[in-house]
Formats: C-alpha cells, sequence, structure tokens
C-alpha cells in the first residue's frame, strides 16, 4: 500500500493522540451531481460521480465500550459509551457516527468501543455530501472492525437513514450510494426507485469537472428541502401517481388547474429534470459535450425558476461560466446539490482550466465581494480499505 502525505500525518497523530499505531484505515469520497438534482426521493434518476476528494477515518479498537471520535477539520472531538442508549448530541458532525452505529447495532452486530481521526479534503456543507463521506467512511470502518461486511446497497441505505434519524434531514439515496458505490472514470446513471446502477465511462482527458464553491450557505437550506420534498409528495397526490417519477408533461398539464401554481411549478422541475438526466447520460455515452451542456443550463433555470432552491451568488456563477461560452471552453454549467448556497459545477475543456477559473474567481469576486473557492475532479472511486 502507498501511504500518500496526508494519510502518513493522520497515522502519526493518531499515534501521538491514541498512544498505538492504528489497525484500520478507510476512506469515503464526497461526490458532485452533474445532473438529476431533487429528483432522488422523488424515484428519479441522477448523474453523480465521486469526486478524487475524501474523508479519511484512522483508528482502531478500544478495550471498553468507548468510542472517542477526534476531527483533524474543525478541531472538535466527541466521546459517548456504547453502553448507554444513543441519542443525538453535539458537535454536529458526530451525529453521523453515532447514526451508523446505531444502523449497525439495529442489524444484531455488535460494535465494540473504538478511537478515531477524522480529516477531510471535502469542503464541509458546500453540497458535496460531506456528510455522507462522512457516513460511508463509519460504514466501512466499522464493516473492519466488527467483521461483518454488508451488502452495497444496504451499506448506502443504512447511511441515509442516519442521515434522516440523527441528522433530521430527509434526504434521497444519491449521496450515499455514490459515496459507496462509484467508481474512477465513470459517471453513476442511478435509478433511484430500483436503485439499479449503470456506469458511464468518462476518460476523454481533453474533459474536466471544475467545481465552484460560492463559499455561501443561507440558513433556509434544510428546512426548505424538506419543504420541497413535501410539495413533492402532494404533487405526486394530487396527479394520482405513486411518485413524481411516473408523471409526464401531458399528465401534469391536464391536471393544471388541481394544482396551486406554486406545486405546478415544482412537480414540471422534477418531470423535466428527470428526462433530462436519462437524456444527458446518452450524450455523455457519446461524447457530445455541447449537448450536455445545453441540458445543464436547463436544468440550473429549472432549479432557479420552477424549485426556486438556487440564489443570486450561484446565479452569478453560472452567468459568468455561460457568458465565457464553449468558445472559451465552457460547456455548461448548473448549480449542484441542495441548493440554497453551496458549489456549482461547470463541464469543461480540460486545456482551458487555468484560464476558466482566473476568469470566474474574478468575476465572482467583482459581483458578490466573496472570494470562490475553484477545483478541478476526476471522477473518483468509492468507498475503499486502505489498512485493515
Ligand atoms: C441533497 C440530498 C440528496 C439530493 C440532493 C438534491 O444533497 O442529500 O439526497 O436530494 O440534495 O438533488
Amino acid at each position: 500500500m502507498s501511504i500518500n502525505p496526508s494519510i502518513a500525518r493522520v497515522v502519526r497523530l493518531f499515534a501521538t493522540r491514541f498512544g498505538k499505531s492504528p489497525g484500520i484505515i478507510v476512506a469515503a469520497p464526497g461526490r458532485v451531481n452533474l445532473i438529476g438534482e431533487h429528483t432522488d426521493y422523488n424515484d428519479g434518476f441522477v448523474l453523480p460521480m465521486a469526486l478524487e476528494r475524501r474523508t479519511l477515518l484512522v483508528g482502531s479498537k478500544a478495550e471498553d465500550k468507548q468510542v472517542v471520535l477526534h476531527s483533524l477539520t474543525t478541531g472538535e472531538s466527541a466521546e459517548f459509551s456504547l453502553r448507554d442508549e444513543l441519542r443525538r448530541g453535539e458537535p454536529g458532525w458526530a451525529n453521523y457516527v453515532l447514526g451508523v452505529v446505531a444502523g449497525f447495532r439495529r442489524l444484531g452486530i455488535p460494535v465494540p468501543g473504538f478511537n478515531v481521526l477524522i480529516d477531510s479534503d471535502v469542503p464541509l456543507g458546500g453540497g458535496l455530501s460531506s456528510s455522507a463521506a462522512l457516513e460511508v467512511a463509519t460504514a466501512t470502518f466499522l464493516e473492519s472492525l466488527t467483521g461483518h461486511k454488508l451488502d452495497p446497497v444496504q451499506k448506502a441505505l443504512l447511511c441515509q437513514k442516519a442521515e434522516h434519524e440523527f441528522a433530521g434531514v430527509p434526504c434521497g439515496i444519491m449521496d450515499q450510494f455514490t459515496s459507496v458505490m462509484a467508481r474512477k472514470d465513470h459517471l453513476l446513471l442511478l435509478d433511484c426507485r430500483s436503485q439499479e446502477t449503470r456506469f458511464i465511462p468518462v476518460s476523454d482527458p481533453s474533459l474536466a469537472v471544475l467545481i465552484i464553491n460560492t463559499n455561501v450557505r443561507h440558513k433556509l437550506a434544510d428546512g426548505e428541502y424538506a419543504k420541497r420534498h413535501a410539495e413533492c409528495e402532494e404533487a405526486a397526490h394530487q396527479l394520482k401517481v405513486k411518485a413524481l417519477r411516473d408523471a409526464t408533461p401531458k399528465l401534469l398539464q391536464t391536471h393544471a388547474d388541481k394544482l396551486s401554481p406554486q406545486i405546478f411549478r415544482r412537480a414540471r422541475h422534477v418531470i423535466s429534470e428527470n428526462s433530462r438526466t436519462v437524456l444527458a447520460a446518452e450524450l455523455f455515452s457519446a461524447s457530445q459535450w455541447e449537448n450536455v451542456g445545453e441540458l445543464m443550463y436547463q436544468s440550473h433555470d429549472s432549479l432557479r425558476d420552477d424549485y426556486e432552491v438556487s440564489c443570486r451568488e450561484l446565479d452569478t456563477v453560472v452567468d459568468i461560466a455561460h457568458n465565457i461560452g464553449v468558445e472559451g471552453g465552457v460547456f455548461g454549467c448548473r448549480m449542484t446539490g441542495g441548493g440554497f448556497g453551496g458549489c456549482a459545477v461547470a463541464l469543461i475543456r480540460e486545456s482551458n482550466t487555468a484560464s476558466i477559473s482566473r476568469r470566474i474567481l474574478d468575476d465572482y469576486e467583482c459581483a458578490t465581494k466573496i472570494l470562490p473557492m475553484l477545483f478541478a475532479s476526476r471522477p473518483g472511486e468509492g468507498t475503499a480499505v486502505l489498512l485493515s
């Protein structure tokens, strides 16, 4: 195993803190969604990829039933006993670990005490699934610790449940499935109803995916997410379908007078986004980047106007990217993740990465007075055990 510098550093810090070498090292990536936003909890389609950025868990078994966690990212520690009932608490990130421990225990898998150091280069709270990366890394760690390997689907669902129960966010399955199953140099087309996966190869070196972090996160994010979820359920109910996945533009038009204008627009976003996502997967397979880019702009417009989950900063990034255009090397750009801040994703010509990044950085800072953070990533691989 080749140990890269950051792993070596965490291993060293673990030994200093806990007085012995770690027995287990695991990693799980964050993700960026290329298209298919707010469709996963409507039984629809998503097209994400794992980032090359990931969360590392370095740890070992502890003698008693005590769990000690320390995050090198936030500088905070958490401690709890497995003899007590597991309850949500502070710091917030520890709840993701607690939720996954609770999931293992629910399966009847006894979890011993453990000590863990956590480090991550996935930006926190930026819509790149830092929380799913921590949940999935914890599940992979516990698989090694307990000797019980889970089926990948069961593992992703256990992590999703941890987020529902211990973080109170009624998220879909996209983030956890990607962090568990992603493959290097592939996008993941996930059917969120059947949970079937199709891997779309994206190995063309002339193409790059650029992530632009607006460095803002508006407070309403979580509450509004739950609200959108409920609005979609209402729309499905009124359209008399199991989920919005089953609705068509025609069905929506037929029922237009029964729906409030707002519910109508929410449904229109989900229905159109599902079609765009399936089409984008085909266009990716055919290397038709400009057509994929067009769908990305349409997705952004729909999220901004119909679903109302964008914000001024995200719209600014997308406008700048649009102005650079295909001539400048940008095929398409859109907000990614839950919205209300966080990141945008752009599909670009690799050879233009430096000039595009410079221009977005300058124009965004000029328009908002905020410094964005940009990085490019190839599709990375899913969670892995690095030492056990
Ligand atoms: C968050 C959720 C996902 C998904 C996206 C929106 O990232 O965790 O399940 O719903 O928002 O597409």
